[in-house]
């Protein structure tokens, strides 16, 4: 079962900053999940839509000028951009989930997608793409046919995992609160990986391991990891 580290090692660290980053590469992870937000064109890595709660600031995050973003701290630390946390993590062999949030527009993250490719260490492989809008998951599949993309749900459609092969996903992701055998069935008939989130109870990652799933995001990706190794013992 692959762990992403969900927001980075967000249990360690404040979420989506290069610090959670940083350790969740230092405790080996092999696959990462952050979220992005459109600011004036560029791609940040942050949660919430609004900065209130989080962070020191206040105000949704994609109305806000990059100029207040960089005074904004989520703990200590600054709210990174995309390309600065992929910048850092082209060096490690690791899988990047690039969870796009309700983004005002899509351009900024379809024009830096060939950039990521040309530019850093990356290889199409490496990154999937994933929102709960589903029309930003099928533009950037059909803009980028070699684009790894994911639907992410919260709930079990009436026709189960269909939506995977409309989309030509490489994986569906699923709410830990709403998952069904039939639905895992369904999306592995089709081809498709199962990936659930939020998961960081053993006893939740066991009864995942029976429904077959392929991979958990979890805010402490090591405590997660040996569980499932110990349950593969
Ligand atoms: O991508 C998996 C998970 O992060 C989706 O929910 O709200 O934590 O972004 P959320
Ligand atoms: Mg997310």
């Amino acid at each position: 079962m692959q762990v992403f580290a969900h927001r980075g090692a967000s249990g360690y660290a404040p979420e989506n900053t290069l610090a959670a980053i940083k350790k969740a590469v230092q405790l080996g992870s092999t696959a990462i999940e952050i979220d992005v937000h459109n600011v004036e064109g560029q791609l940040y890595v942050f949660h919430d839509r609004r900065l209130d709660g989080k962070s020191t600031g206040t105000g949704l995050i994609e109305e806000v000028s990059q100029a207040y973003l960089a005074t904004v701290r989520v703990g200590a630390e600054p709210i990174p951009t995309l390309w600065e946390l992929l910048a850092y993590l082209q060096h490690f062999d690791c899988i990047v989930n690039i969870e796009l949030k309700g983004m005002n527009s899509l351009t900024p993250f379809l024009s830096l997608y060939p950039n990521i490719l040309s530019k850093l260490n990356f290889s199409a492989d490496k990154l999937l793409i994933s929102s709960f809008n589903h029309h930003f998951v099928a533009s950037v599949k059909q803009q980028f046919p070699q684009a790894l993309v994911a639907p992410l749900i919260e709930g079990i459609p009436v026709d189960n995992a269909a939506l995977v092969s409309q989309l030509q996903a490489y994986s569906l992701h699923l709410s830990l609160s709403f998952i069904t055998s039939d639905i895992v069935i369904d999306a592995h008939q089709r081809g498709a990986k199962v990936y659930v989130y939020t998961v960081d109870d053993a006893a939740d990652i066991a009864y995942l391991a029976k429904l077959g799933v392929d991979g958990i995001f979890s805010n402490y990706p090591d405590i997660s990891q040996q569980v499932i190794e110990q349950l593969s013992r």
